[in-house]
């Protein structure tokens, strides 16, 4: 698909990673997702061409850059492979963005030049057994000890968990303070104290690692605290709602491979002596689909050029995070429909693709929570 509103930089940054994905991610993508693999030759790509360095601070290695060039990555590296999508998205946009965005000089100098190279994985670890979509219900505990702090607590589906050096990690001083109990801490995957669990069998993303953390009085230096008491909840929200835009796009990415199976297929399959693409029924599903893909990326980009403009985007976030994520749904079940019973053996495109979509209705706020967020903004209340 073409898209006229692009600048040229963002069509030549479009088009080298669309070639990435065609070359490298989706060829290796079946493969990455029967063993539950990391991706790590798509990773030490991903590296060599800076793209974990996008949107970051030059001043700390990164390479600058907009929301919008972001969400471009995020679609095409998903278009090709959604668990490379995954892995990078929780990296980029949840861990290194939190630090350069959040952190103090010390912090950034320490952590996000490893980050925005590629060299060291971070994840960010918030949710637990008990706090999924009510974020502020987190009981990992924070207490002072030493000169420093002391972390005792189980985090659950940290994605890039058993790859990540850094972790960005939420903590409360009481849990019966709520959100304003919540601080936020760099933490090494060395420090003594933490047990990485993976949990294998996801449905979809399978490149990617899920993990329990386990976190059992873990000593983090006095240095490694980003902000002040009480102030994590909200960065932590602030980093979500970018987070979202990026989930969008990766719902983007998802439709517009659902879309380019589904029309090679029609094509090619031939009914009653023709070729299906002929018959009003596919033709409507790929129209559905291809409406989906577009006004899906609109919304997106939309959502990632209010945040370029400094203006707020939380609710278009949720926006787009919610279309896109239902676009990326419908578009594989019809890619699957359309392919019929070739569409439902693995390792099939259009079968990943039906596992692999589902998930973005779920991380990063449920869909309901997305609603949740809107209907408070529309609403006013
Ligand atoms: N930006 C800044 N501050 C915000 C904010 C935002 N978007 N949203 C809330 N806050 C502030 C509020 O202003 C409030 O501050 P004050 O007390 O000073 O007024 C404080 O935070 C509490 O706000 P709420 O009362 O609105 O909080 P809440 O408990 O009702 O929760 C919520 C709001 C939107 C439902 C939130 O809990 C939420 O987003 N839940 C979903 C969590 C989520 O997305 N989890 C994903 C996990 S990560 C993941 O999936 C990653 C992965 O590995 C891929």
């Amino acid at each position: 698909m073409t898209n006229d509103s692009l600048t040229e930089e963002e069509v030549i940054l479009r088009d080298t990673v669309r070639l990435l994905a065609d070359r490298e991610l989706a060829p290796r993508a079946a493969e990455y997702d029967r063993g539950e693999r990391f991706p790590a030759e798509n990773v030490a790509a991903m590296s060599a061409l800076g793209l974990f360095g996008l949107t970051i601070d030059p001043e700390f290695g990164g390479s600058g850059g907009t929301t919008r060039q972001l969400a471009i990555v995020s679609e095409e590296l998903s278009r090709g492979c959604a668990a490379t999508g995954t892995v990078y998205g929780a990296h980029l946009s949840l861990c290194t963005r939190y630090i350069d965005r959040f952190g103090n000089a010390d912090q950034r100098a320490r952590y996000v030049p490893q980050l925005a190279t590629g060299k060291h994985i971070g994840a960010f670890a918030l949710t637990e057994a008990d706090a999924g979509s009510d974020a502020a219900a987190i009981k990992t505990l924070v207490r002072d000890s030493g000169d420093g702090y002391s972390i005792t607590g189980t985090k659950q589906f940290i994605t890039n968990g058993a790859e990540a050096h850094t972790f960005v990690v939420m903590a409360t001083r009481d849990p019966a303070l709520g959100a304003k109990g919540i601080e936020t801490f760099i933490v090494e995957r060395d420090y003594p104290g933490i047990t990485v669990t993976d949990q294998h069998g996801k449905m979809g993303i399978r490149a990617s690692s899920t993990c329990d953390v386990r976190f059992e009085d873990v000593q983090v230096p006095p240095e490694n605290r980003i902000g002040g008491p009480g102030e994590g909840f909200g960065m932590t929200m602030q980093v979500l709602d970018a987070g979202r835009v990026v989930i969008a796009a990766q719902g983007v990415g998802i439709a517009e491979a659902a879309l380019e199976a589904s029309i090679s297929y029609a094509k090619e399959r031939k009914t009653f002596g023709r070729p299906i693409a002929d018959r009003q029924a596919i033709r409507w599903m790929i129209a559905d689909s291809a409406t989906q893909v577009e006004a899906a990326r609109q919304l997106t980009y939309r959502a990632a050029d209010l945040q370029d403009a400094g203006e707020p985007f939380a609710t278009m976030a949720s926006m787009a995070k919610l279309f896109s994520s239902r676009a990326a749904v419908e578009c594989a079940d019809r890619a699957v429909q359309i392919h019929g019973g070739a569409g439902y053996f693995a390792p099939t495109t259009v079968e990943r693709l039906y596992r692999d979509a589902k998930i973005t209705e779920i991380y990063e706020g449920t869909s309901e929570i997305q609603r949740m967020v809107i209907a408070r903004r529309v609403l006013g209340d």
